[in-house]
């Protein structure tokens, strides 16, 4: 992938319905927007308003009902064409780090084992020593060999984020990523942020309703019923 690139993803009128019985839901109503290298771009919006939706379709982890989802300049899904579940499975590994707003971290396995799982799947080799840095860098390390019900909300967060990081991504996507934690806990986990981008060059989706959060952001946009409601 060509990490230099400016722009990392695009998304070219992308529209989403669901059905919901004999209704259909326009969850996404032509939605375009592009998400620079080193940038983080906050999402807004009230709840029900297609925020998760258009995270889940720029992660390729769902497929847009119309439009043209790229990441690099490759083109994932337009009207003609779709890449196979194969590549997209590579994409996914390869470009993105997801946190999601439950955390899903695995109550049986340590701080450290939940981060390495990735890990575990795609780079045997070089595993411990990268988690250990890991887990420094997001402030976690005194908790490794903790399970998660040991662990307050933010040290939760704050597994979760390392598990997002532990594949080199070079987009974060963070689904309401400080939901849970009090003003301190998420200040700190914006300066977190800020460093990926400063440091590593990694762009950041966020959606947040916290509007304050969303101050850390580059550029803010935001969804009133599938549609952007301040242009991108
Ligand atoms: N899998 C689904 N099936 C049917 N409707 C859905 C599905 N996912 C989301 N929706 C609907 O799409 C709209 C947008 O949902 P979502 O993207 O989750 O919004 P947000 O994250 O902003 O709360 C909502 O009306 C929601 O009920
Ligand atoms: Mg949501």
């Amino acid at each position: 992938m060509p990490q230099q690139h400016g722009q990392v993803l695009t998304a070219e009128c992308v529209s989403k319905l669901y059905r919901r019985g004999s209704e259909q839901v326009a969850a996404l109503n032509d939605v375009s927007l592009t998400v620079n290298r080193g940038e983080i771009l906050a999402c807004v919006g009230p709840s029900g308003s297609g925020k998760t939706t258009l995270l889940n379709i720029l992660g390729c982890l769902e497929n847009p009902t119309s439009g043209r989802v790229k990441v690099y300049e490759q083109i994932i899904v337009d009207e003609k064409k779709r890449l196979s579940e194969w590549a997209l499975t590579k994409i996914r590994r390869q470009v993105f780090g997801y946190i999601f707003q439950k955390f899903y971290l695995i109550p049986t396995l340590t701080v450290s084992e939940n981060v390495m799982l990735p890990f575990v799947f795609y780079r045997k080799h070089d595993a411990p020593a990268d988690v250990d840095s890991i887990l420094r860098f997001v402030g976690i390390e005194h908790r490794k060999y903790h399970l998660p019900v040991q662990l307050s909300g933010g040290e939760m967060q704050r597994v979760a984020i390392a598990r997002a990081l532990v594949n080199k991504p070079s987009v974060l996507l963070a689904d309401e990523p400080t939901g849970s934690l009090d003003s301190t806990r998420t200040e700190e986990i914006g300066e977190l942020f800020k460093q990926l981008c400063r440091t590593e060059g990694i762009a950041i989706v966020l959606v947040t309703h916290n509007l304050h959060f969303a101050q850390i952001a580059d550029r803010i946009i935001e969804l009133r019923d599938g549609k952007l409601s301040r242009p991108s």
